[in-house]
């Protein structure tokens, strides 16, 4: 039987660079003959991006509560666990995932106040208690990461979503609550600054990536 895969996931605010990040890890793993696939969150599968319309863009014209935004992330979480996550493991596959657990963590607990203990239990039931093998928090400063947005949604390539659309006091304890997970699991968490070039914050990840999950791959 194949080795099971490593489970990396990325984690931070809009605008903290994962996506760029995500695919320069893939590359470099890639290059290193390791076959990985990329998926997010929410969304990654059918049903998980039908949940994301639902989630991101008001595509039903109601207000949605806390409890039901909560559970259209599990539920989406649920989908992508089962049908893509586990499967690519157990293959020996890799994973790397944009946002999962800890954003509902850091947006339904610590920003819009849910109590933490239901969301880990919910969070536990939707995964089956396979966690990530390293989740790398992009941390950037609120302020910063609102300049960064910013000319994406003046310019009319983006428009905001219903988180992009909160306040700073929300983001700001999105981003405390963020710190907070990655000090109460430092063998999971890796807390990278996320303000500076690209290419640098890519290196100090691949640094990361080698220690904890290649090691002893002849990885250069
Ligand atoms: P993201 O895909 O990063 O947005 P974008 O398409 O703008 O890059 O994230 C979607 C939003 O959903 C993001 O603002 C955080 C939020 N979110 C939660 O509130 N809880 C969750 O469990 C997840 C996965 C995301």
């Amino acid at each position: 039987m194949a080795e099971p895969g490593k489970f990396i996931t990325f984690e931070g605010p809009d605008g903290s660079g994962k996506s760029t990040q995500v695919r320069l890890l893939a590359e470099r793993l890639k290059a290193q003959c390791i076959t990985v696939h990329c998926t997010r969150e929410p969304g990654g599968t059918a049903t998980g991006e039908a949940i994301r319309n639902i989630l991101q863009h008001d595509a039903v014209d109601e207000a949605l509560g806390a409890r039901t935004e909560l559970l259209l992330f599990a539920a989406s979480r649920a989908q992508l666990m089962n049908f893509k996550i586990l499967p690519a493991l157990e293959r020996g596959d890799w994973i790397i995932c944009d946002r999962f657990i800890d954003s509902t963590m850091a947006y339904q607990g610590y920003g819009r106040g849910l109590p933490l203990d239901t969301l880990n239990s919910i969070n536990h039931f939707a995964i089956g208690g396979r966690k990530p093998d390293v989740t790398l928090l992009l941390d950037l400063d609120v302020g910063r990461a609102f300049q960064r947005m910013a000319p994406l949604f003046n310019s009319g390539e983006e428009s905001p979503d219903r988180f992009e659309r909160e306040d700073r006091e929300f983001h700001e304890k999105v981003r405390a609550g963020y710190l907070e997970l990655a000090d109460g699991e430092p063998d999971r968490f890796r807390v990278v600054d996320a303000d500076r070039l690209a290419n640098v914050v890519a290196d100090e990840i691949w640094n990361i990536i080698k220690a904890t999950c290649i090691k002893d791959h002849a990885a250069s």
